[in-house]
């Protein structure tokens, strides 16, 4: 999608969108325009009860008297109770409306400039995804033709830099969306990590760990994981240098599932096509590297991923297998579907151990049990800082990647010693989400540490405000505003 910023004036060509508020007339161009054709726009808005509520579109299309193809009125409510979120949400609103409606292009009345007509381009723009590359036959009247998005404000130029760095960052919710939406077939932890070098265009210094180098290093726990599938596991360390060269790293680590079939501890067969999607804490930590180098955001950051397969096979791990991890904890396998807190405890052994970070934030599909406790609205967040967690919190309400704290306690903890090793990969029955989160505390090494469970929110099984139905690309604008909020310049 082509988006630019243009002056206010009706187009000759294409649609227009104007924004309606609740219950109050035409203003500005949309006024001078519904006058124009002897008050049509009004008689149309009266006749469909369009009233300009929050949600509501109306398309009037091939307007006597006008050159565009069509008008969109567009409700958004109350303006001055509009927050950034709810400005994104319109801009998606509108490239929603009109993907497929045979208009190429749409003009947005904007009227106000600033940050709303940077957010209504962020919205359009996110919203007009989709991943098609294996639809061969889509019927021609369902293929999208919207291709070009103008905001019309009254200060066009002011808002080409703001929206410039909001489209790299979108860039990198673009990859996160493809890789999540990749089967597993074509991305598995070889193609992983070669997509991933990719990113050494923008800058970003990619190094890649094969099995031999992680045997060496003793990651045993990220190791027994992968020892099923035919492909090797993979870890992939990614930096990208913009502050000075002894600024002390942030670091990001995730969980790259390339697919889950829950390894010897088989999974149940409906739903399991949906673990290809197992890698979402990977793909979004590599999606936030893509739009932090992409942004050239002032920061040094480490981003580490473990790439692993977990397949039942007659070289897989099996129930009762004790693994020995990096940091020399060693692990008793009780439930083999219980692997990501496995990849993850070598991550961010090693991350910590080799980088000195001044934080670690991991994210991970790691457990159902989150979407028990939170849907798909939040994202579950675990943490030992509260200033990390608040700052996380506020970046999520700013975003619209919404996240909810939940507790960890020395009491959890204990659920998961183990008679036989230092600990078991399993705790329970209750409280799942935290007793994973515990586990990984143990391999955070006293580093700050944030966790983020985005099991409920990586996917969606229906269309949201910001995307279709599939990969939502949730947490790259999420740490993004974190990063470019708390930790540039
Ligand atoms: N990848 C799954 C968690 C998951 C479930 C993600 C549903 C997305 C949707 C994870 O590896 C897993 O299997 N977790 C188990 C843990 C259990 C065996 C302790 C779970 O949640 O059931
Ligand atoms: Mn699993
Ligand atoms: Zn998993």
């Amino acid at each position: 999608m082509q988006i630019s910023f243009a002056s206010l004036e009706l187009p000759n060509d294409g649609a227009v969108a104007f924004l309606v508020e609740k219950d109050k007339p035409f203003t500005g161009l949309a006024a001078e325009t519904d006058a124009s054709v002897s008050g049509a726009l009004s008689k149309a808005r009266d006749i469909t009860r369009f009233t300009g509520a929050s949600g509501q579109t109306q398309d009037i299309v091939a307007p006597a008297g006008l050159n565009v193809d069509r008008v969109l009125l567009v409700g958004i409510g109350e303006r001055d109770k509009l927050s950034e979120v709810d400005w994104v949400e319109i801009g998606a609103s509108i490239t929603s409306a009109l993907a497929s409606s045979g208009s190429a292009s749409v003009s947005i009345v904007a009227d106000a400039g600033g940050v709303e007509a940077v957010s209504l381009a962020e919205g359009a723009l996110l919203r007009s995804y989709r991943f098609d590359k294996y639809r061969t036959k889509e019927p021609e009247a369902k293929k999208p033709t919207l291709r070009q998005v103008k905001v019309l404000t009254s200060d066009p130029q002011g808002n080409v830099d703001n929206f410039a760095s909001r489209e790299r960052v979108s860039d990198g919710v673009f990859m996160t969306r493809d890789l999540v939406s990749e089967p597993a077939n074509i991305l598995h932890p070889e193609s992983f990590a070669q997509e991933i070098r990719g990113l050494s265009s923008l800058g970003v210094d990619v190094e890649v760990l094969g099995e031999a180098e992680m045997t060496k290093l003793g990651m045993g726990a990220l190791l027994g994981v992968g020892q099923g599938s035919a492909f090797e596991s993979q870890l992939v360390i990614m930096r990208w240098n913009g502050a000075g060269k002894d600024d002390q790293p942030i670091s990001f680590v995730g969980k790259g599932v390339t697919f889950d079939t829950g390894g010897i501890s088989l999974k149940p067969g409906p739903g399991m096509e949906q673990m290809k999607w197992d890698m979402g804490g990977a793909g979004t930590v590599v999606g936030l590297m893509k739009a932090l180098a992409g942004r050239k955001a002032k920061v040094n950051v480490v981003a580490t991923v473990g790439l692993v397969e977990n397949m039942p096979s007659s070289t897989a791990q099996r129930p009762g297998d004790v693994v020995t991890s990096m940091s020399g904890q060693t692990i008793e396998i009780l439930n083999t579907d219980a692997e990501g807190r496995l990849v993850l405890a070598d991550a961010l052994w090693y991350t910590q151990d080799r980088f000195k970070p001044k934080f670690m934030i991991d994210l991970a599909t790691l457990t159902g049990a989150i979407i028990t406790s939170l849907g798909h609205e939040h994202a579950g967040l675990f943490s030992d800082s509260d200033e990390l967690a608040e700052q996380i919190f506020k970046a999520g309400a700013d975003t619209g990647d919404k996240v909810w704290r939940m507790p960890i306690h020395a009491n959890y903890d204990k659920l998961i010693d183990c008679p036989t090793a230092d600990m078991k990969n399993l705790g329970g029955p209750g409280a799942g989400s935290i007793t994973a989160a515990q586990f990984l505390k143990r391999f955070a090494n006293d580093v700050p540490w944030v966790h983020l469970d985005i099991a409920g929110t990586v996917w969606s099984e229906k269309d949201l405000p910001l995307s279709e139905k599939g990969g939502t690309g949730f947490g790259v604008r999420l740490l993004d505003r974190f990063v470019a909020d708390n930790c540039e310049g």
